[in-house]
């Protein structure tokens, strides 16, 4: 008896100790539903951890479930006539590096907008055990479009070859610093930070202008790599370490004249020049010789040019670039085939989603969309086809913004997972920061996908063997309600998935 009661005492303090915090929602007229955080609350998820015999089910739905929770058993395999998802463990795909969000200046912005306490949920509800777990980050060298004004570091003197002057901007002190070391000491696993330049101040430039058709003055190709490797120095001695850089943002915008933001042009073969003879080798000679080098960092369509045309002309480009970042914003007209190009001419280098938002074409109001279900569907489903076409991580782009989708100096205004009221002193959680984290917090880094055999091609799916010796298996439902049979090994299930609803399970590897 006396034992009977400790145990029931032992569970209710194991209880005690943790329980998730449901959404505070707020029904959006015509949409779905966000969760609003204040001061005082703010809805958390703890993963809970499958034993043996268990596997653990989290639902969000357009009917408004946001990472609802539930265990189940499973049953044998020969109970089921027919089975729609096959899971192969044994037949893995890409390794995950994975999945974050951008440190624009937007973004910090917004963040110390809040007080300190909801400016930690919101850091929390991204990098914290309780909020998705994302383990990386981008974060622009210098400024973007999303930034009150355009800048760079080392404007002044101009033709400053030797970069005299490279001092961080007050943007870094005041507010990307800070919002990384709030991630850095919330993240429970090392930060994987990708930096980016938008544009080297004017004076490299051919046009001596942030904006418009450009390119970098070949006096200065040695000056932009050590722009670059001055940025890693003094990162690092503010106490950021960077894992990757890209490239330059988006090349085709200065070439062609595509955005009234801060760019810089380059063709193909100019930039495999820069790589080989300048940015490679300045980085291999460095303390950050193991630095990752990502090029392109443009459109998926881009992919063709800048990699397929760039080490073409410059066959030793490959010598230095370890990857290949890839943007959003063409997805849904461009093929995802290119992807698999890469993967099977170019085994060693990895492709890595850099950019990403809702509400950036010109067609789409109002830019913030609140409760908005059908971003969430697009970034889920984005996500998935993603991952099955070999990349191995997807990085968000703002991490929060204004209710105008800014600021944004170029009024470029777009959509994030996560929108600031600085006014109420609250934040609401989009439909869309539910469909990152149904990927996110389930499949961490070193994560293998692996093979699905599927019979229902309208369920959109993917599958992964975890390093928690977990299987776990995203699917989204477009449809009405529908039952689905599941089978992994000698192990079978059955699960309902809601209308409209993005699931994921997870289940221990018996097998490990
Ligand atoms: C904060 O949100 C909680 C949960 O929705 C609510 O009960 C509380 O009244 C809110 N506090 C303020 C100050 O708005
Ligand atoms: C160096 O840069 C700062 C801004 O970071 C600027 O105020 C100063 O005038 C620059 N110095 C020179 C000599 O141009
Ligand atoms: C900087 O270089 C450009 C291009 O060579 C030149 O036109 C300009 O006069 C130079 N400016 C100064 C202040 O030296
Ligand atoms: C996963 O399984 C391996 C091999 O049995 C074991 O060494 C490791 O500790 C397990 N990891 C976790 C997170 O359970």
């Amino acid at each position: 008896m006396l034992k009977f009661f400790s145990v029931l005492i032992l569970v209710a303090c194991v209880r005690a100790k943790y329980e998730d915090k449901p959404c505070a929602s707020k029904q959006i007229p015509g949409e779905s539903v966000v969760c609003v955080c204040n001061a005082t609350y703010c809805d958390e998820l703890q993963r809970s951890i499958p034993s043996k015999d268990t596997f653990y089910v989290y639902t969000s739905s357009e009917g408004g479930l946001r990472f609802q929770k539930q265990p189940g058993t499973f049953e044998k395999s020969d109970d089921f006539s027919k089975f729609h998802f096959v899971l192969h463990p044994k037949k893995t795909y890409q390794k995950i590096q994975g999945f974050g969000g951008a440190v624009s200046d937007a973004a910090g912005i917004n963040w110390k907008s809040l007080p300190p306490k909801l400016r930690k949920s919101l850091i929390d509800s991204y990098y914290g055990i309780r909020g998705l777990e994302y383990n990386m980050a981008r974060v622009p060298i210098g400024g973007s479009d999303f930034s009150t004004h355009p800048y760079a570091y080392n404007e002044s003197p101009v033709n400053d070859t030797h970069l005299t002057n490279f001092t961080l901007a007050p943007e870094d002190f005041q507010y990307k610093l800070p919002m990384i070391h709030q991630m850095l000491g919330v993240s429970k696993v090392p930060l994987d930070i990708v930096a980016t330049t938008w544009s080297p101040p004017p004076w490299m430039k051919t046009n001596n202008a942030f904006t418009g058709y450009s390119r970098l003055r070949k006096e200065y190709y040695q000056t932009y790599a050590d722009y670059h490797l001055k940025f890693l120095q003094t990162y690092k001695s503010e106490g950021v370490p960077i894992w990757g850089i890209t490239t330059t943002n988006e090349p085709i915008n200065g070439v062609l004249n595509l955005a009234p933001f801060n760019t810089l042009g380059w063709t193909p073969g100019e930039m495999g020049e820069w790589i080989v003879n300048n940015l490679g080798p300045t980085i291999r000679n460095s303390e950050f010789k193991d630095l990752n080098i990502l090029t392109c960092d443009d459109q998926r369509v881009t992919i063709p040019l800048w990699f397929n045309i760039l080490i073409m002309e410059h066959p030793e480009a490959l010598k230095y670039i370890d990857g290949i970042a890839v943007h959003y914003y063409t997805d849904k007209f461009s093929p995802a085939d290119i992807l698999d190009l890469v993967t099977k001419n170019h085994p060693d280098k990895f492709i890595l989603g850099t950019e990403a938002c809702e509400g950036s074409y010109p067609w789409e109001s109002p830019k913030v969309l609140l409760g908005s279900w059908d971003r969430a569907k697009t970034y889920v489903t984005d996500i998935i086809k993603d991952l099955n076409h070999n990349i191995v991580g997807w990085i968000d782009w703002n991490l929060c913004l204004d209710s105008r989708g800014g600021p944004n100096w170029a009024k470029n205004f777009v959509d994030s997972p996560i929108i600031v009221f600085a006014d109420k002193q609250e934040f609401y959680k989009q439909p869309m920061y539910y469909a990152l984290g149904h990927i996110t917090k389930f499949v961490p880094k070193q994560s293998y996908r692996i093979a699905v055999e599927t019979s229902k091609t309208s369920v959109k799916s993917v599958a992964f063997v975890t390093p928690r010796n977990t299987t776990v298996i995203v699917m989204y439902n477009d449809d009405d309600k529908t039952t689905v049979n599941i089978k992994r090994g000698e192990r079978a299930l059955q699960l309902t998935l809601a209308e409209r609803s993005i699931v994921t399970l997870e289940m221990y590897n018996s097998d490990t």
